[in-house]
């Protein structure tokens, strides 16, 4: 696979779409055994998530919805920073088995900081589900409850992550090339 230009840095192949298919695969395989007659409500975190999302849900055989939220976050002048919710929930999720799911977890900010919002809507239970998980990069305190993939702490895009919001329609994974 060739490399590839996006504005003014160079990616390498890192991730094929077939990797990233078969693990989107087994995913779905574990969530079906799981969530077996819960009616989970798989919660997806925008922008980055869609296409990890719109596969892992195609291979999901039991009952389920989906609904998305979008979570930004802010620089501010503490170090913890602040995440706002830029899209909210639209359906009541109290009782409701909630499986949240993520592109890609890094410092962990973003979910740390919306879990307690979440909780208070007293959900069945929520677990998190990522298709990369950049362990080495955690700061704030995330249990994530099924990871396909573990990276080092590089900058990745495609397959819906972007650099400066370009480069997620790609169908594989591209790494930040190193000088
Ligand atoms: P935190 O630090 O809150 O980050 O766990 C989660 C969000 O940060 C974005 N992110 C990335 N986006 N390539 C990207 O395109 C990356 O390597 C990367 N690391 C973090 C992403 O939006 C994720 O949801
Ligand atoms: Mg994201």
């Amino acid at each position: 696979m060739p490399s590839i230009k996006i504005l003014d840095k160079e990616f390498v192949p890192y991730l094929s779409e077939q990797t990233i298919q078969e693990k989107i695969a087994e995913l779905a395989i574990q969530l079906n055994k799981d969530y077996e007659g819960k009616k989970p409500l798989f919660l997806s975190i925008l922008n980055g998530s869609f296409l990890f999302t719109a596969d892992l849900f195609k291979q999901i055989t039991i009952e389920a919805e989906v609904s998305f939220i979008k979570l930004a976050s802010y620089k501010g002048t503490s170090s913890t920073g602040n995440v706002i919710t830029a899209i909210g929930l639209d359906i009541n999720v109290k009782d409701r088995h909630i499986v949240i799911l993520e592109d890609i977890i890094d410092t962990g900010k973003t979910l740390h900081h919306y879990l307690p919002q979440l909780a208070n809507m007293q959900p069945a239970s929520v677990k998190i589900a990522v298709l990369l998980n950049k362990k080495e990069a955690l700061q704030f305190p995330v249990d994530i409850d099924y990871s396909c993939i573990d990276i080092p702490n590089k900058f990745v895009v495609g397959y819906g992550l972007d650099y400066d919001g370009l480069g997620r329609n790609n169908k594989a994974i591209y790494q930040l090339k190193e000088d």
